[in-house]
């Protein structure tokens, strides 16, 4: 059984505690729209499992949207639709019903990312997507230097890609997906050449990881990152990242077919 906060947060954060600025630093990403576009093909229904805040849904497709963090709900523009308060464990849909399903940056939260995954994969006729992180690369990133508590978290927490491609079971295909340097959807490594983004408290809230150290922990970060911007060590070693138009992190898209 899947537990659930008062918010009715059913993953391992609860989002009303931090959810609160998500629509404002995750806005969606039209270069990551258009590789998620390319996977759901011409899917004229699409379900949207760890909906959040709405990023990613289109007009062009009738989607339905499943989210259980009120907190999260709330923030969806009026022109969505209203998101189910339902857990991707246990979801409330025929066999087949939807061509297509996509799950963004959710999956890493789950209770049991395999029982949500094989869900999908019962509701879905054609392509299940899965926008997530690569577990094996997360710790390549710059900020592992400053932060390394907040990628361990993130390592732990992102299930091994073949977890995943199992549960999904069919044929999987897994795509990097190219950060742009000025990607509108802030997830950590979205900064990877604007540093000085991560200084903002309510940017760092916006992504999960860092609800998991503490705030002596945080305040280590802050100041570490600001004497190395300070000094120009940061620019040192990483200044060269300021000018790549995009980072290949660990962000990656499965697409499974039956
Ligand atoms: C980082 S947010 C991503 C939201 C949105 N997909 C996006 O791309 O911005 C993760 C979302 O997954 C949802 N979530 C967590 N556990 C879940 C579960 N077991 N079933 C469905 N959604 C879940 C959270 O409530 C949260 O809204």
């Amino acid at each position: 059984m899947v537990m659930r906060t008062h918010d009715g947060s059913a993953g391992d954060v609860d989002h009303h505690r931090i959810g609160s600025g998500y629509a404002s630093y995750r806005r969606p990403d039209e270069r990551i729209a258009h590789v998620i576009a390319q996977a759901l093909g011409d899917a004229g229904t699409v379900l949207n499992v760890g909906a959040g805040t709405g990023s990613y849904e289109t007009a062009a497709r009738t989607i339905t949207a499943v989210e259980p963090s009120l907190a999260m709900r709330a923030q969806r523009p009026a022109r969505l639709a209203t998101a189910i308060d339902a857990v991707a464990e246990d979801l409330p849909f025929a066999d087949g019903e939807f061509d297509a399903s996509m799950t963004l940056f959710s999956v890493h939260q789950w209770s049991d990312a395999e029982a949500g995954l094989r869900e999908m994969r019962r509701v879905t006729c054609g392509p299940v997507v899965v926008l997530t992180c690569d577990p094996a690369r997360v710790r390549d990133f710059w900020l592992y230097e400053y932060a390394p508590d907040v990628l361990e978290t993130e390592a732990r927490r992102y299930p091994p890609l073949d977890r995943l491609t199992t549960a999904l079971g069919g044929s999987t295909s897994i795509q990097p997906v190219p950060i742009p340097l000025d990607c509108t959807d802030g997830f950590n490594e979205a900064y990877y050449g604007r540093p000085e983004l991560l200084l903002d408290p309510a940017a760092r809230q916006a992504c999960s990881a860092w609800s998991f150290i503490d705030d002596h922990a945080r305040q280590a970060f802050d100041t570490s990152l600001r004497r190395a911007l300070g000094s120009g060590s940061w620019d040192e070693a990483f200044g060269h990242l300021r000018n790549r138009p995009t980072y290949d992190g660990s962000l990656v898209l499965l697409r499974s077919t039956p």
